[in-house]
């Protein structure tokens, strides 16, 4: 396995609050890094700044070895793809527009060719490509509804699926089982594992949800107030004394 995403020494302040503060973590090829910690330590402010969405003030992200261009659009063009602590689907849109909408958005950033052949219209290859991310996430017989009229768990698969139609080779899932009940959660995990297994595609994953970050990460690291605190197997991080301390509100 090749290391696909290296995060060397990253820092990251607001107003002198050193939010990301001297972070390290690596992310091997087709591999799953569940990230840990209470609000505030600094796990989405980490994923901005690996997406593209924040600048570092210090430190370096390296993807398949290479420096990460400085856009959000080109890091998702490369292969890197979010989804969001909150679900944002648009009001009437269908879920296949949805992944068409976001498809032609991914293409128009590889050239411009594709609106100068198309003149905006989706193609029948295109509907196609959609529709067969849609199988993977088991939404296939939902394409035709309204997606903000679906319940939560399937809203989540919508975002993913729309996370998927750039082919991407990293995914930043943040808290994906957020606001989800056992049985949506259970099904959100054995969704994101078979994209897994069918796509060989990475994951990060934040989750303050204990049971799915050990059903979805191989490793996991522990921030606590910017810093890694821990890392390593599911049982070594979430038995260590600092993570105990800090997260976990217990002492040892
Ligand atoms: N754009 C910003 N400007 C100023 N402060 C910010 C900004 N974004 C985040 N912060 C602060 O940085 C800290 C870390 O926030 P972040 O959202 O990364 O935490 P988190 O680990 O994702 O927490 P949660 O588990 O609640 O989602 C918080 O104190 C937050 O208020
Ligand atoms: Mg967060």
């Amino acid at each position: 396995m090749s290391t696909l995403l290296d995060v060397r020494d990253v820092s990251k302040s607001f107003g002198g609050n050193a939010v990301v503060n001297h972070v390290s973590l690596s992310v091997e090829d087709g591999s799953s890094l569940g990230l840990v910690g209470s609000n505030g330590a600094g796990k989405t402010t980490l994923f901005r700044l690996i997406a593209g969405e924040l600048a570092v003030d210090s430190g370096d992200i390296l993807f398949q070895g290479r420096t990460l261009p400085p856009r959000a659009d080109d890091r998702a063009r490369i292969g890197i793809a979010r989804t969001f602590q909150i679900v944002e689907l648009f009001g009437g849109q269908t879920v296949l527009d949805h992944l068409l909408v976001a498809l032609q958005a991914h293409q128009r950033r590889q050239g411009p060719w594709r609106d100068l052949v198309h003149g905006g219209r989706t193609t029948p290859e295109e509907r196609a490509a959609c529709m067969e991310i849609l199988s993977v996430v088991g939404l296939d017989d939902r394409a035709q509804a309204p997606a903000s009229t679906l319940p939560l768990g399937e809203r989540r698969a919508v975002e993913l699926a729309r996370a998927l139609v750039c082919g991407p080779r990293l995914l930043l899932a943040d808290e994906p089982s957020s606001g989800l009940d056992g049985g949506e959660t259970a099904q959100l995990i054995s969704i994101i594992n078979r994209v897994r297994r069918e796509t060989g595609l990475a994951i990060v994953v934040v989750d303050h949800d204990l049971a799915t970050v050990e059903a979805l990460a191989d490793h996991v690291v522990a921030m606590d107030a910017g810093s890694v605190i821990a890392h390593g197997t599911f049982a070594e991080v979430t038995t260590n004394v600092d993570v105990m301390r800090s997260w976990l509100g217990v002492t040892p």
